[in-house]
C-alpha cells in the first residue's frame, strides 16, 4: 500500500493524486484522499474509491479545497477492495481521517470493545479501528491523542491522521511500515516512498520504527510515542530523479519495459569498482568482513521472497561452485516461522529489492536476534533490510518501478558472483578461476544488451505461449531456478497457469500433463548436463508438447521441433542470468499480447510490507 501527505500553500488534492499516482505500484486495489478545509476548524472532505488513482481523479467532487491533506493507495489485506473498505477511513462524526499500512494484530478485540461502547463501524478494515481510537480521545493535542489510540494498538503501521479540530497538522507514526518525511519550502511532505516525494523535494527524514512526527506547513517534530522528543534531521540524497518519472501506462508496459532495457546499464553499475584484475577477486568493503571472518564461514544460508528467493537460489550455486561452500536458498516467508537453527559459522545472506519486505526483513531480525551475522543484498539505499544488517552490498540497479523484477534482479545475480568470487578467493579458488570470472562478467553487459536486441523475434514466440493456458518451464540444476523465476514472470503478468520443474523430474510426474496445448519452455545450457537436457526435450516432443528451448549456439538439439532461443555464451557459472533474460521478455510481450497491465498485475504489490 501507498500513503501520501502534504501540508503547505498550495491546494493539497491535486498533489495528493500525483503522489498516488507514483505509489500505485505498492497497491492498486483502491484509493482515497483526505483533506482539510481552510479556516480554524476545518471540514474534513473524503473521496475514496476502489480501483485506480485516476477512476478517483475523475469522480473528485469539484470543490475539493485546502491545503492539509493525506491519501492512499491500498493493496487489499483485511476486506475486500470496494469503496467502504478504502482508505481514507473516518470516525462517525467525520473529523478525522486516517490512512494506514500495516496491520493491526488486535483490530478483533478493538472492534468488540468499540461496538460495547456504541460505536458503528462500517468497514471491514483495520485501520477503521484507527480512526474511531483517534476519535474517542479527549486529549489536548492531537500527537497526544494519537499516541493514546496507539498505545492501544498491536501491530505494524505506518499511518497518517488529520483532524478537522487540529487543521493545521499532520501526525504520523510508524511501527514496522515505512514513512519518510520531505521537506519543502514552506511546505512538508509525508509518504511511504522516496517515489511520492522526488518530485518536490529530495531533502528527507526517514521515521524510525516507534516515532511519532508533527507535520506542519513551517517544518516537523519527532517524538517517541510517549511524546519525549526525539532528534530525526533531514539529509539531502543524491538521486537519479528521472528514473521516478512516470511512463506509459497500461498494455504499452511503460516501466517493466524501461526497466528490462536498463539492465545492461544497471550491470555495469553493479559492477563498477568492484573487481579486482590483477588478483581475480572482487572487493567488497560493505561487507564488514576481514579474510579472516570469511573464511571462518562454513555455510552460506540465503533467504528472499518471490524474485528475490529464486535468483538467491541462483546465489546459492554460485557460492558452492566458486567457493566450495555449502549454500541453499529458502524463502524468507517460511523460514522465519519455522523455528530455525541459527549457527555462528553460516553467514547469512538477506536479498531484497526494495529493503522492506517484511518477511525479510523479520528473518534478518530473528537471525540477529539469535546472533546470527547476516548480510544484506539490497537495492534501495537507506531502507530498513539494508540498516538491520550487519553489512552488505549496495545493487545500484536504480529505482525499480514495475512489480515484475528485472534489473533489480539482475543486479542481484551480480552481487552473488561478486560475494561468491570474494567468498571463493579468500579459499580454494585459483587466481586463473577468478581471473577467468572476472572476464566474463565484464561480458556480461554486453551481452544481456545482444539477447535484449532479440526482441521483436522474441515478440513472436511470447505470441504463440500466450494462446496457452497453461504452460512448463524445466531447467536442471542450475537452469532449475532460471525456469521457477521464468515461470513466476510469466503467471504474475500474464495470469496463465505456469509451472516450473525441475527437468529431471519431468518422467516422475508432469509428463502427464504434456500434450499439444501445454507448451514447455526449457533452459539448456551448453553444460555437463546437455546431453540429459535434449533427452527430456525428445520425451516431451515424443508427446506432442510445444517447446521453446534457450540454449546456446553450439548446442546440438538434433531433430527435436521447437522454437529456439540462442543467448550468447558466457562463463557457466554465469549462464543463469543470460537466459533468464529472455525468459522476462517472453513474459513481457505475451502479457502484452494480451492486453494486460504488465506494470501493475492484478492482486500483487511491488513490496509487501504486511505479514
Ligand atoms: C513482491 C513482488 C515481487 C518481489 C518480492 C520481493 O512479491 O511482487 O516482484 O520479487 O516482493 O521483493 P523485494 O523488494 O524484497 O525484492
Amino acid at each position: 500500500c501507498g500513503i501520501v501527505g502534504y501540508i503547505g500553500t498550495q491546494q493539497a488534492a491535486p498533489l495528493l493524486l500525483e503522489g498516488l499516482t507514483r505509489l500505485e505500484h505498492r497497491g492498486y486495489d483502491s484509493a482515497g484522499i483526505a483533506v482539510v478545509g481552510g479556516g480554524t476548524a476545518g471540514a474534513l472532505r473524503i473521496a475514496k474509491k476502489a480501483g485506480r488513482v485516476r477512476g478517483l481523479q475523475a469522480d473528485l467532487p469539484k470543490r475539493f479545497t485546502g491545503k492539509v491533506g493525506i491519501g492512499h493507495t491500498r493493496w487489499a489485506t483485511h476486506g475486500p477492495a470496494n469503496d467502504v473498505n478504502a482508505h481514507p477511513h473516518t470516525n462517525a462524526t467525520h473529523d478525522v481521517a486516517v490512512v494506514h499500512n500495516g496491520i493491526i494484530d488486535n483490530a478483533a478485540a478493538l472492534r468488540h470493545r468499540l461496538a460495547d461502547e456504541g460505536v458503528e463501524l462500517v468497514s471491514d478494515t483495520d485501520t477503521e479501528v484507527l480512526a474511531h481510537l483517534v476519535g474517542l480521545s479527549t486529549a489536548d493535542t492531537l500527537e497526544r491523542r494519537v499516541s493514546e489510540a496507539l498505545a492501544l494498538v498491536e501491530g505494524t503501521y505506518g499511518l497518517a491522521v488529520v483532524h478537522a479540530d487540529f487543521p493545521d497538522r499532520i501526525v504520523v507514526a510508524r511501527n514496522g511500515s515505512p514513512l519518510i518525511i520531505g521537506v519543502g519550502e514552506k511546505e512538508m511532505h509525508v509518504a511511504s516512498d522516496l517515489a511520492a516525494l522526488v518530485r518536490y523535494t529530495t531533502t528527507v527524514a526517514h521515521l524510525e520504527d516507534g516515532e511519532i512526527a508533527t507535520l506542519t506547513a513551517t517544518g516537523f517534530t519527532t517524538y517517541r510515542t510517549d511524546l519525549s522528543h526525539t532528534s530525526r534531521p533531514a539529509t539531502t540524497l543524491d538521486l537519479d530523479l528521472t528514473a521516478y518519472d512516470p511512463v506509459g501506462d497500461g498494455a504499452e508496459g511503460g516501466h517493466m519495459h524501461r526497466e528490462m532495457l536498463d539492465q545492461p546499464a544497471a550491470a555495469e553499475r553493479v559492477l563498477r569498482g568492484r573487481l579486482d584484475e590483477r588478483f581475480g577477486t572482487a572487493h567488497l568493503g560493505g561487507l564488514n568482513m576481514d579474510a579472516r571472518e570469511t573464511r571462518a564461514i562454513r555455510r552460506v544460508k540465503i533467504l528472499g521472497c518471490g524474485s528475490a528467493y529464486y535468483v538467491g537460489q541462483m546465489g546459492a550455486s554460485l557460492v558452492e561452485e566458486l567457493a566450495r561452500i555449502p549454500a541453499d536458498a529458502e524463502a524468507a516467508s517460511e523460514f522465519r516461522y519455522r523455528d530455525p537453527v541459527i549457527e555462528p559459522d553460516t553467514l547469512y545472506v538477506a536479498v531484497s529489492q526494495s529493503g522492506e519486505t517484511i518477511d525479510t526483513l523479520l528473518a534478518v531480525e530473528e537471525i540477529r536476534r539469535k546472533g546470527g551475522r547476516v548480510i544484506g543484498l539490497v537495492n534501495v539505499v537507506g531502507s530498513a533490510i539494508a540498516r538491520a544488517c550487519d553489512g552488505g552490498i549496495y545493487l545500484h540497479a536504480g529505482p525499480e518501478v514495475a512489480v515484475a523484477s528485472t534489473k533489480a534482479l539482475t543486479t542481484m545475480f551480480l552481487g552473488f558472483s561478486l560475494l561468491a568470487l570474494q567468498l571463493g578467493r579468500t579459499r580454494d579458488l585459483s587466481i586463473a578461476d577468478g581471473k577467468r570470472l572476472i572476464a566474463g562478467l565484464q561480458a556480461l553487459p554486453a551481452q544481456i544488451e545482444e539477447v535484449l536486441k532479440s526482441e521483436d523475434q522474441l515478440a513472436l514466440v511470447a505470441a504463440r505461449l500466450a494462446e496457452a493456458e497453461s504452460l512448463f518451464f524445466i531447467g536442471r540444476v542450475r537452469g532449475f531456478p532460471v525456469a521457477r523465476e521464468g515461470a513466476q514472470k510469466f503467471k504474475e503478468i500474464t495470469y496463465r497457469h505456469a509451472e516450473a520443474y525441475q527437468t529431471s523430474e519431468l518422467k516422475h510426474g508432469p509428463l502427464a500433463l504434456i500434450s499439444p496445448v501445454v507448451p514447455t519452455v526449457a533452459i539448456v545450457p551448453d553444460d555437463e548436463l546437455a546431453d540429459r537436457n535434449v533427452a527430456a526435450l525428445h520425451e516431451i516432443s515424443a508427446r506432442g508438447g510445444p517447446l521453446v528451448v534457450v540454449t546456446h549456439p553450439d548446442v546440438d538439439l538434433g531433430d527435436v521441433r521447437c522454437e529456439r532461443i540462442d543467448v550468447p555464451r558466457s562463463e557457466r557459472e554465469l549462464d543463469p542470468i543470460l537466459m533468464t533474460i529472455p525468459l522476462q521478455v517472453l513474459a513481457f510481450h505475451a502479457a502484452t499480447t494480451l492486453g494486460l497491465d504488465v506494470d501493475k498485475p492484478r492482486n500483487l504489490a511491488k513490496s509487501v510490507t504486511v505479514e
